[in-house]
């Protein structure tokens, strides 16, 4: 949208600037000067500059929009049996992914853009501006390929995951997967993709096969990130940070050695607090990540297994109630920490130059998004500067 636009009469703008020492950047009584859909100015809202038109926050509190770094949008079916199944005391082993596979291998490409363009605007109403999608349920050379062109349509943040299990009909022979996997489906899923995640973990992938893998789609020009330590301790930690990946995600069990890496490290640490939820298993201790240094984001990790949540105020109220945090670190983690986990500076904060993505809360502080769990508390998301 052309010409200028002054958000209003905010009570609290969460600016993520860091000025002061507040991470969050907190300013009072503010406004924001949207122009060519980036943020232009921030400042008081009594020096407000003329703009062509305004929104009026009605002394409501801003944020940036939510920036989801983790999330499996492209699958057909759900399993919901499996949840059922699982509340009736049964473990999640990740074992459901070949029946999603089974699933988007039969369906059409029309129904994988419906199922990821739904999931897209319901994310879109939950303040979620910015989404990482993988692709990881086709798992042969044209399905992981036409999941990536789909995801492409949706965002700019694609992750090749044709690594995320050894399907059905390799089972007995899992080097000549990952053979496949480093050659002909890295070649067709390159062009569509900037990075490359692998499941490590028992059951999955090892470190071996997680290394070669990484390494050729690092050669190949992708960015790592990693599933590692869901659902057992394990290497996937120590070797992301080895081969410098942007982000190592879930992170449930870790030892001391993994944290001390993380907090040496530039990776982030991403925690997915609907995993746990869904599978009923313990949340990641994000205390003691917080309180060795290291950063941490979070993410929805929305998928039809282990977390078919796409609720990012859902993920920070899990986190804070369940995980230690405070308020301010999970609004940080989920806005900020995301577009760290996704080397993004162009959101996750509202400064000049940024993108203009930003929500306008039914509340007066961002406090109110794990206070009021479950509330409906996104007034209006503005996306590139257009409201939606
Ligand atoms: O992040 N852990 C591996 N992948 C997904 C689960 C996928 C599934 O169960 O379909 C996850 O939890
Ligand atoms: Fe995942």
């Amino acid at each position: 949208m052309r010409g200028s636009l002054l958000v209003d009469h905010i009570g609290e703008l969460v600016t993520n600037d860091g000025r002061d020492g507040d991470p969050l950047g907190v300013r009072r009584d503010a406004a924001l000067l949207i122009e060519d859909g980036q943020v232009a100015w921030v400042g008081p809202a009594r020096d407000a500059p003329a703009a062509d038109r305004r929104v009026d926050a009605g002394g409501a509190a801003v944020l940036p929009g939510f920036v989801d770094s983790h999330a499996h949008l492209v699958f057909a079916g759900d399993r919901a049996a499996e949840f059922a199944a699982r509340m009736a005391g049964e473990p999640y082993t990740g074992g459901g992914i070949r029946t999603t596979v089974g699933a988007t291998r039969a369906a059409s490409d029309d129904d994988l853009r419906a199922t990821v363009g739904r999931l897209r605007a319901e994310m879109l109403r939950q303040g979620t501006t910015t989404v990482e999608i993988k692709s990881g349920y086709g798992l042969n050379v044209a399905d992981e390929a036409r999941s990536l062109r789909i995801a492409a349509e949706f965002t700019e943040d694609t992750t090749f995951l044709g690594a995320h299990v050894v399907p059905a009909e390799y089972a007995d022979r899992p080097d000549d997967y990952v053979g496949m996997v480093c050659g002909p489906m890295l070649a067709a899923a390159a062009p569509h993709a900037r990075w490359i995640d692998v499941f490590c973990e028992r059951g999955a992938f090892d470190a071996d096969h997680a290394r070669a893998i990484l390494a050729c789609g690092q050669a190949a020009g992708l960015g790592v990130r990693l599933h590692a330590n869901q659902l057992g301790p394990g290497p996937g930690v120590r070797l992301g940070v080895e081969m410098g990946a942007a982000s190592v995600d879930h992170c449930t069990h870790l030892t001391d050695a993994d944290i001390d890496a993380l907090a040496g490290s530039e990776t982030v640490a991403t925690l997915l607090p609907g995993a746990e939820f869904s599978t009923r298993s313990p949340y990641p201790d994000a205390r003691r990540l917080l309180d060795a240094g290291v950063t941490v984001a979070l993410a929805t990790d929305c998928n039809p297994g282990s977390s078919y949540t796409s609720s990012m105020p859902f993920c920070v109220a899990l986190a804070v109630r369940e995980m230690r945090m405070t308020p301010a670190e999970a609004v940080w983690a989920a806005t900020a920490g995301g577009a760290a986990a996704l080397r993004r500076t162009d959101v996750g904060r509202l400064t000049p130059g940024a993108r203009a993505d930003l929500i306008i809360l039914d509340a007066p502080s961002h406090l109110h998004l794990a206070y009021r769990p479950g509330v409906p508390l996104i007034r209006q998301v503005l996306h590139n500067g257009v409201p939606r």
